[in-house]
């Protein structure tokens, strides 16, 4: 059966603007937000904690079925991530946790077991979400799907900025390898590659500011 309650999907790599950008249209829309990127995020934090092995598939898996999340919307900044009751957001907003997050994000079993998790978010009146696999693969039934993108550059440099606010003290060159690294896993996986949706429309956020980008995209939600 359809599922009558709409959803707007935003995929792209890191730094493309999506997560500013889907926080601020939920918020004009007053509908619900999904932040499916701070989901790999808890569990890579869950993962550490516990001194698991990446490649310990079947434990980890386990603690993507018992994951407790929440993400609170926190615009521009990106969502503030909460694990069982703990703000954990300053340990996981870091591009070590991304990379871990990325490694989990490739094993299909908890792709698998995350999905669940991802779809209870689609609650009336609507949802923006946003991630790699949103249009694709979670909600391949999305009323509006975009996927956005920015040159390289572009996006190790607002990463930078939005980790430098954190206490990042790495260095700008030090981040566009490890981003580059780490799209290109998410973009060469075998399960639910970052790419878009056939039915994707493309936007390349390069030269427009989060203003700009959120109006292009309601825009087209609203007509
Ligand atoms: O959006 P982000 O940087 O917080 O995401 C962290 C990692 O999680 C990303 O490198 C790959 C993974 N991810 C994914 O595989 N699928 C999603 N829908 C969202 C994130």
């Amino acid at each position: 059966m359809n599922n009558p309650v709409p959803v707007l999907t935003l995929d792209g790599p890191s730094g493309s603007g999506k997560g500013a950008v889907g926080q601020l249209c939920a918020q004009k829309l007053g509908w619900h937000y999904l932040d499916s990127g701070a989901i790999y995020r808890a569990l890579a934090y869950v993962v550490r904690q516990a001194g698991l092995d990446a490649g310990d598939v079947e434990a980890v898996v386990q603690r993507a079925e018992d994951l407790k999340m929440e993400c609170l919307p926190n615009p521009p900044e990106s969502a503030v991530i909460m694990v069982n009751g703990e703000n954990v957001d300053d340990r996981v907003r870091n591009e070590e946790m991304g990379r871990l997050a990325s490694r989990l994000a490739s094993i299909p079993a908890v792709r698998a077991a995350l999905l669940r998790v991802q779809r209870r978010a689609r609650q009336a009146p609507g949802l923006v979400a946003d991630g790699r696999d949103m249009g694709t693969v979670v909600f391949p039934d999305a009323h509006r799907k975009f996927f956005l993108t920015a040159g390289a550059g572009v996006r190790a440099e607002r990463r930078y900025k939005q980790l430098k606010v954190k206490g990042f003290d790495g260095s700008l060159a030090a981040l566009f390898e490890a981003i580059q690294e780490r799209d290109t896993r998410d973009a060469q996986r075998a399960v639910s590659p970052l790419k878009p949706a056939e039915d994707a429309t493309m936007l390349d956020t390069s030269d427009m500011s989060i203003d700009e980008v959120v109006s292009r995209v309601l825009d087209r939600v609203i007509h």
